[in-house]
């Protein structure tokens, strides 16, 4: 098991002395450099081989990587143009957004959390947390028929067995691990749970990690759009999205806390499965799952059912590299994105079309919709949340979270901290099919 290690580098003075210039606004012309990648232990190397493997799709021309790159912010739509990804068969869209897997490292496993009476879902891996390590989620995209198609885990050790890093598997885990495929399979998962788990997936090496750090300046529209991000009577963004600017504990803001929510998102009607008006994606409800058991610290007042349409708070970190936005990816652009939950209330029309009623639940579950809490608790007469400006300014913000090793066309810092590796998930049981 590795070991969580937080290694901030001590920085020049120079490069203080510049970063004190560039935060006046000289900053904004520099072009500037990702943070030196740290070198990768052997599991994570050959974790990065398979994840960029192109050979282990059926037909072949199909990785991870297609799906996940950092310079769409870790989430990509495969040459999609409909919101959702293309998989390595023709035609083979998926049924949801791409989720960016950036940050994703820190996913604790699903449960529920209670607190005052409140309960909410939270943790696990996909939109509906149903898997319960990144391990064990790393086997499922390489089964599903929308994705890499494989057969079964066999087929894609198989694949490994007679490739070019077949060595790097056999250095690992013993000169007999092909033999047994279940075993292979399952490294195959650890392997690619620990390469996400490594700098490359979370450098912590965003514009407002240089802000937390007193190293730049927010420029007046990024520290307005800040400030009404965590205001609770305007964005009100960060009740959900955590963040504490004041902390030096850089996971005090992964901006979730990957609890589950339904917010109403419009229906996105490019997505196939959406033909049919009586087909819904209920998150937590399935179709890609069961619904989960609640557990005992859950009230018995509480029935599951209040849960259905809820999808999991991704992390905004990257997220403005990203294509497309939410879990059915109905946005194209972060305006949107923001305007939605400025005029969700007050303007419904928009987003839902002429009878103004969220789409894209069936009635029964309208009321778990979220309206108890800024901006979501707007009187339909009481106007927007946000005015066009103050939605400039929060995109603007959002646009700080990128990280150095992804933004390109952004203002990133240089190299400043470098923070290694974070606990991989624990071995998972090899799974069958999702
Ligand atoms: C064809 C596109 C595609 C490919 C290929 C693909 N993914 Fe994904 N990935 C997705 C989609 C879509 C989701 C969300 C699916 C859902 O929630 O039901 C997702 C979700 C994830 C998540 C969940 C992130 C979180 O925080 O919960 C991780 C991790 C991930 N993928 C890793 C991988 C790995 C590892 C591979 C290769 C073995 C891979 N993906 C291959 C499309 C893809
Ligand atoms: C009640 C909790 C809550 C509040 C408040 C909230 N969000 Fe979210 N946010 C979510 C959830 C849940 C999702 C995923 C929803 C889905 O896809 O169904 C999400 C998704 C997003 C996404 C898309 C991320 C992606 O990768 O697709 C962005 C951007 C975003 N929120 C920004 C904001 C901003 C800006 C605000 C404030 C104006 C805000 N959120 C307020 C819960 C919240």
């Amino acid at each position: 098991m590795l070991k969580q290690i937080l290694t901030f580098l001590k920085l020049p003075s120079d490069i203080r002395k510049w970063l004190t210039v560039a935060g006046t606004g000289a900053f904004a012309a520099a072009a500037l450099a990702a943070p030196a990648p740290i070198p990768l232990t052997a599991l994570q190397a050959l974790g990065e081989k398979i994840f960029h493997d192109t050979a282990l799709s059926e037909p072949r021309g199909t990785a991870c990587a297609n799906c996940h790159q950092a310079k769409t912010g870790f989430a990509n739509l495969n040459g999609s143009r409909i919101g959702v990804p293309l998989g390595s068969l023709p035609n083979a869209f998926g049924m949801r957004s791409v989720m960016q897997n950036s940050y994703s490292s820190f996913t604790p496993p699903f449960g529920f959390r209670v607190t005052e009476g409140d309960v909410d879902p939270m943790g696990g891996f996909f939109w509906d947390g149903r898997a319960d390590t990144l391990a064990q989620q790393a086997q499922m995209p390489f089964l599903a028929a929308n994705e890499m198609n494989n057969k079964d885990g066999a087929a894609v050790v198989s694949k490994i067995a007679a490739g070019p890093y077949a060595k790097q598997m056999t250095d690992l885990f013993g000169k007999d691990i092909f033999k047994n495929s279940n075993a292979a399979f399952m490294r195959v998962g650890q392997a690619i749970a620990a390469f996400e788990a490594s700098n490359a997936f979370q450098s912590f090496s965003s514009r407002y990690d240089a802000y937390m750090r007193g190293e730049v300046k927010f420029t007046q529209a990024e520290s307005n759009g800040m400030k009404l991000f965590m205001d609770s009577g305007k964005g009100n963004c960060a009740s959900c999205h955590l963040m504490n600017p004041t902390s030096s504990k850089p996971t005090d803001n992964l901006f979730t806390d990957f609890a589950y929510y339904a917010t109403g998102i419009p229906r996105n009607k490019a997505i196939p499965a959406n033909a049919n008006p009586s087909y819904f994606d209920l998150g937590l409800c399935g179709p890609q799952r069961t619904k989960p058991a609640l557990t005992a610290n859950v009230p018995t007042s509480v029935n599951i059912e209040k849960f259905c349409g809820t999808f999991k708070m991704p992390s905004l970190r990257n997220v403005a590299q990203r294509q497309v936005f939410m879990h059915n990816g109905v946005f194209d652009n972060l305006r949107d994105v923001v305007r939605f939950y400025a005029t969700r209330n007050t303007d419904p029309k928009r987003w839902y079309g002429p009878t103004g009623q969220p789409n894209d639940l069936p009635v029964a579950y309208l009321p778990n919709i979220i309206n108890d809490r800024a901006p979501f608790n707007r009187a339909a007469n009481a106007g927007p949340a946000l005015t066009d400006r103050e939605i400039d300014d929060i995109v603007a913000f959002l646009k700080t979270l990128s990280d150095a090793t992804t933004a390109s066309g952004i203002n990133m810092p240089p190299p400043l901290a470098n923070i290694s590796i974070n606990p991989f998930s624990p071995p998972a049981k090899p799974l069958g099919m999702r």
